[in-house]
């Protein structure tokens, strides 16, 4: 994911720019860049590699100025390279940073080069400099060739901009991607993350899909997507958001299970403009894999394979071709079949699991290529693979995941979409469902607003021994990521089946002290769950039942009921997890077990 950082000030900005740039590292990059005007030019600086890279080659050609642009990528389109870090300039006056994607960069070339324009990258952000250079040079103010400019590019960006004929303005706009402003006195900011600026200011603005804005040291002056003047509100920083500290809640694990409605919204920003999917966002080599892909194998442990179990449905559902998930432990070391055309799918919280890893390397050379999902950019599982895509969940603490999954739900969406194309899937089904994900953030709200219920409905599992979990189609892997989750943190012994194999077994379990915690959404297998329910009532076992809009089902003795808001289908197996990962914390909570250390357990699981 890339970063931006830019600054306009009084004083000397390079040092404000370079350890914005080291605040953004967590994200993943490749290459890293700065641009600062000084008396009337500009002085670009840019290095594959690491950030120190960026801060040696300035130790010895140092920037010196007041106004300036950094940037750390993330190929998109062009290998990492000097030549493709931005910032990138149109001839010796302009230059700009961009994160996101400019999905029609390549008509725009063509007509760029067309008008004389040579290009010097592969990038898609050098045509946003061209293109600025030609209103500017048409007579346009920088603002204004700024207004022009986005009517042109489809996508998503984030842009900075500066000009040498402007000394004093450091000009941005975004769409889609994030981007904040920094307030400080008589100097401003702009970056990707608020996390960039915190030694400069804790004072943020935050633009919305379209505005622009022009930062002078002393004035910020925003105008949105029709060009009207606005005002966008200046809040404080809210220390502890985000970050790996606690800030108000008593538990890591607790607090992640709260940030999942900003989460959701994370995993989507940059990906998706105008209600399709940019699937340049899986990197530069993604459309010829994609176009290869016949069927897909997903490799992962614990919770992240319980996130495959669900994208299985999804892939075989939307894209109709095979999927097969497995553990790694267990496809590492068996001679595995794979049809020509195999994706090979990794998810990974961490990157570092050394049996997901393993079953990477040992696959590698017999399948078209490898996409790994993962929390942690630059861990070795992204490295090690033809393809990332990043979940951008922000640092999970607790041992116990709960962001991580949710986050990895969205992203094999977008996986999932990404290949249906290929294979049918409608731009209307693909813009539909889009558009129920985009939902998400406000759904999850609307879900932790059952915390209390939920905290009182785990009150009758504290003194338990035993729980089962049920649930079927995409709720049944939700159903067995309940079942981790209590038993991980609350050490009470769980487990979970699809529904319709209780009477083949585990149905001999189930008496007075027995809870069944159901996973009840109204869907096209609700009347077969409630068959199996009615199973476990007639046998005297207690249910716990997470339900849907389904009036039949009903609060009643030996039926526990919390009703869910009415959920679309395909956001289902997300908005269900929710609340079981509340459970599993109350109980825990409530038994005194260490819930973000649980005993026995670790957070990366380094070792087989
Ligand atoms: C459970 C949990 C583990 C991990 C598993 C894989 O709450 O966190 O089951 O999901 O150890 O870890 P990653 O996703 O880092 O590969």
């Amino acid at each position: 994911m890339c970063g931006i950082v830019g600054a306009v000030a009084a004083r000397q900005v390079s040092g404000i720019l370079l350890e914005g740039l080291r605040r953004l590292e967590y994200r993943g990059y490749d290459s890293a860049g700065m641009a600062v005007i000084d008396q009337g030019q500009i002085g670009r600086v840019r290095r594959v590699g690491k950030v120190q890279s960026l801060a040696e080659a300035l130790a010895k050609h140092p920037l010196t100025g007041t106004l300036g642009i950094a940037h750390t990528r993330w190929a998109t389109h062009g290998v990492p390279n000097e030549v493709n870090a931005h910032p990138h300039m149109s001839g010796e006056r302009l230059a700009v940073v961009h994160n996101g994607i400019i999905e029609n960069f390549e008509s725009l070339r063509d007509e760029l080069i067309g008008a004389g324009y040579t290009f010097s990258s592969e990038t898609d952000t050098e045509v946003v400099a061209h293109l600025l250079d030609r209103e500017v040079s048409a007579g346009k103010s920088l603002r204004e060739a700024m207004r022009a400019v986005i009517q042109y590019l489809e996508g998503a960006f984030a842009l900075g901009v500066v000009h040498a004929d402007y000394p004093d303005q450091l000009v941005t706009a975004r769409k889609g991607s994030p981007l904040v402003i920094g307030v400080g006195i008589g100097e401003h900011f702009i970056a990707s993350d608020q996390l960039a600026l915190l030694p400069v200011t804790d004072r943020f603005m935050f633009l919305e899909d379209g505005d622009i804005a022009c930062l002078t040291p002393d004035s910020v002056e925003v105008e949105d997507g029709s060009g009207q003047s606005v005002d966008r509100a200046v809040t404080r920083f809210e220390h502890g958001a985000g970050s790996a500290e606690k800030g108000a809640f008593k538990h890591f694990m607790l607090k992640e299970i709260y940030e999942q409605p900003a989460v959701m919204a994370s995993v989507m920003e940059g990906r998706i403009s105008d209600g399709h999917l940019l699937e340049q966002a899986f990197g530069v080599e993604a459309k010829a894999l994609f176009d290869r892909v016949r069927q897909v194998q997903i490799v992962a442990c614990g919770t992240s394979y319980h996130a495959g179990m669900i994208a299985k449905y999804w892939i075989e559902e939307l894209v109709g071709i095979p999927c097969m998930v497995e553990v790694a432990s267990e496809f590492r070391y068996r001679p595995v079949v794979l049809p020509e055309g195999t994706l090979f799918l990794t998810l990974s919280q961490s990157g570092e699991t050394a049996d997901t890893l393993a079953a990477l390397r040992e696959i590698r050379s017999r399948v078209i290529g490898t996409l790994a999902i993962c929390n942690v950019p630059g861990s070795s599982l992204v490295r090690e693979s033809d393809l990332a895509l990043m979940t951008n969940a922000g640092p999970e603490i607790g041992v116990a995941s709960t962001k991580a999954f949710t986050s990895q739900l969205v992203a094999l969406m977008l996986t999932t979409l990404a290949l249906g194309r290929r294979f049918g899937l409608s731009d209307t089904r693909e813009r539909e469902i889009l558009a129920a994900f985009a939902q998400l953030p406000a759904l999850l709200e609307r879900l932790l607003a059952l915390d209390p219920e939920i905290e009182q409905m785990a009150a009758q599992f504290a003194e338990k021994h035993n729980a089962l979990f049920l649930g079927r189609g995409t709720l049944f892997p939700v159903a067995l990521e309940g079942a981790l989750k209590l038993k991980e943190i609350s050490y009470i012994h769980a487990e979970a089946y699809p529904a319709g194999e209780l009477k083949h077994g585990p149905l001999a379990l189930v008496d007075k002290d027995m809870p069944v915690v159901t996973v009840a959404p109204t869907n096209a297998m609700l009347e077969k769950l409630k068959a199996n329910m009615q199973e476990v009532r007639a046998r005297g076992g207690e249910l716990f039942v997470f339900a849907g809009q389904d009036q039949s089902l009903r609060d009643e003795p030996g039926i526990n009921l919390i009703r869910l808001p009415s959920i679309p289908i395909i956001l289902e197996p997300i908005a269900y997890t929710l609340p079981l990962q509340l459970l599993s914390y109350h109980v825990a909570v409530l038994k005194g077990t260490d819930v973000d250390q649980p005993r026995n357990l670790a957070k990366s699981v380094t070792v087989e």
